[in-house]
């Protein structure tokens, strides 16, 4: 019997920026996006063109960036949906669009309000107007882990018909038991005979996503949905990296299948991923967490000593976890070991990327003793995914933040500018953001706001997380701010969103113009 391949369908950057806390701009979709193909997946779900100018815009830079995976658009099953994606993916070398509609009696009924024959027709139509744009077309039966079977047949018909490639069967809710998708896929799989690929995307909520996928391949599906992390809605989706390894390691049972994953890329792809969202996996957490490779009691590290296989099944090397204490980063240090270093941590940067993070490495160093691999990793995320910097932090004063009135300084550029502005506020956070907000203008609400230390030590490199409303409008905007001082990482960070919503905006402006062009 011949090797089949199982296609990896990475939706990081659309389920899983829908976890709470996870959105992305632009600047970070793209390093995902590159990552991920890195990595080796096979098609990157890269957004919802719909959903925001901001999703738009990701997924058609994505779109020109990504060469050997392909791009694909979420669409819902309405014209609106589907041109935009058709227009966001347009310059993919590989491009598809993914069209869902629900398909489940409570669904149907009391979200869509529509019977189940409008369903059908409005599948396909989305199914027909798709193919305007590109051949390679997903359609989703959403929550289909709850739908009629029969009904499921139906409509896949009906849909392959007008040109759909893959039926992708969601256990949208995270209900389904193992032997339960085992025998939707089975059945589903037969009845289609290779008409289209048979996919499925499992929801976490009873921590059966990977299991439920795993028994999706042993029962006919080709291609499986996930996301980095488990990251997602809700309690998320299966985690790609459970999936990939469980496959690779139980070879002995999924001997006639392979991925196109390069289990190597995992770890490093993983740690982007947390620095970008600031949302690490819990420390249990297999294959990626801080503890998946660490083992505690003396009876685990005796047999350890004696033979790795006695409490490994696998080792950290193959997912690219590799501990390099050779190349201790300092001070001193150039930038020859630095670009060593770096790609040793599966970084290759272009020279102007490699050049502003070693100006960067250099200041760190300075101030602080030892640089840990995972300070490297978030300094470096940082540069990487910074949006324009239409604003600069100059400088930082404070006064009376242990007793009376907190108040602020910033100086920030701005072009050729240098602005400076005081302003008194609640608290020190709430004086340096009143700072900002008089300096450019805006009136921010903050609606989130974190901070957390990236490595060990007193002088450990704070990493600040903000979720910034600069308009009622507009969806709130994620900043990133990274320093040893924790004032100065939360001042980047909230500068760091001011840049993003005003990339963002000049964007919307500049699509806006060319749209009235072509009227
Ligand atoms: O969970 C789900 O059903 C989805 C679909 C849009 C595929 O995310
Ligand atoms: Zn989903």
């Amino acid at each position: 019997m011949s090797i089949e391949t199982i296609k990896i369908f990475d939706t990081t950057l659309r389920d899983g920026e829908q976890s709470p806390g996870a959105s992305m701009n632009t600047e970070e979709k793209i390093q995902i996006a590159i990552q991920l193909e890195k990595l080796g997946v096979d098609i990157i779900e890269a957004g919802f063109a719909a959903a925001s100018p901001g999703d738009f815009e990701a997924i058609s830079k994505i779109a020109e960036r990504v060469t050997n995976s392909t791009v694909c658009s979420l669409a819902r099953a309405v014209d609106r949906d589907i041109k935009s994606a058709g227009e966001a993916i347009a310059k993919a070398k590989l491009k598809r669009i993914h069209t869902f509609i629900a398909t489940s009696p409570i669904h149907m009924e009391h979200k869509l309000k529509m019977t189940p024959d409008e369903v059908i027709r409005r599948a396909v139509r989305a199914v027909e107007y798709a193919r305007e744009f590109v051949e390679d077309i997903e359609f989703s039966c959403e929550d289909a882990g709850r739908s009629d079977i029969g009904f499921l047949k139906e409509i896949s018909d009906a849909v392959i018909e007008a040109g759909a490639t893959t039926i992708n069967l969601p256990d949208t809710v995270g209900f389904r038991l193992p032997f339960e998708i085992g025998e939707m896929v089975r059945t589903m799989s037969e009845y289609t005979k290779g008409r289209a690929i048979i996919s499925v995307h499992n929801h976490n909520d009873l921590g059966l996503g990977v299991a439920n996928s795993l028994e999706a391949v042993l029962n006919g599906a080709r291609q499986i949905e996930c996301t980095i992390n488990g990251l997602g809605e809700r309690a998320g989706n299966a985690a790609l990296e459970e999936i990939v390894m469980a496959l690779k390691v139980r070879g002995d049972v999924f001997k006639d299948f392979k991925t196109n994953i390069n289990t190597k890329e995992i770890y490093p792809t993983s740690r982007l991923i947390a620095n970008i969202t600031g949302i690490e996996p819990q420390p249990n957490k297999a294959i990626v967490g801080k503890n998946a490779f660490a083992h505690e009691s003396g009876i685990h590290q005796d047999g350890m000593l004696k033979n790795r296989e006695t409490y490994e099944i696998m080792s950290p090397e193959t997912i690219g976890l590799v501990k390099d204490d050779t190349l201790v980063l300092g001070k001193h240090s150039g930038r020859a070991a630095f670009r060593d270093k770096l790609a040793k941590l599966g970084f290759t940067l272009e020279d102007e990327a490699l050049n502003a993070s070693f100006e960067r490495f250099k200041i760190l160093a300075d101030r602080k003793k030892e640089i840990y691999d995972d300070d490297l990793r978030a300094l470096v995320t940082n540069e990487m995914t910074k949006a324009t910097q239409i604003y600069e932090l100059i400088s930082l004063q404070l006064m009376d933040f242990s007793e009376g009135t907190p108040s602020s300084v910033v100086k920030i550029r701005k072009d050729d500018e240098v602005l400076v502005e005081a302003s008194i506020g609640e608290g020190t956070i709430d004086a340096i953001f009143k700072t900002i907000d008089r300096i450019s203008g805006f009136n921010g609400k903050l609606q989130d706001y974190k901070v957390k230390s990236v490595s060990q030590g007193k002088d450990a490199l704070a990493s600040v997380t903000v979720k910034v409303a600069f308009n009622d409008k507009e969806p709130a905007i994620i900043g990133h701010g990274l320093h040893i001082d924790t004032m100065l990482a939360s001042a980047r960070a909230y500068i760091g969103a001011l840049n993003s919503y005003l990339s963002m905006e000049g964007m919307l402006k500049k699509r806006h113009s060319d749209s009235s062009q072509t009227i």
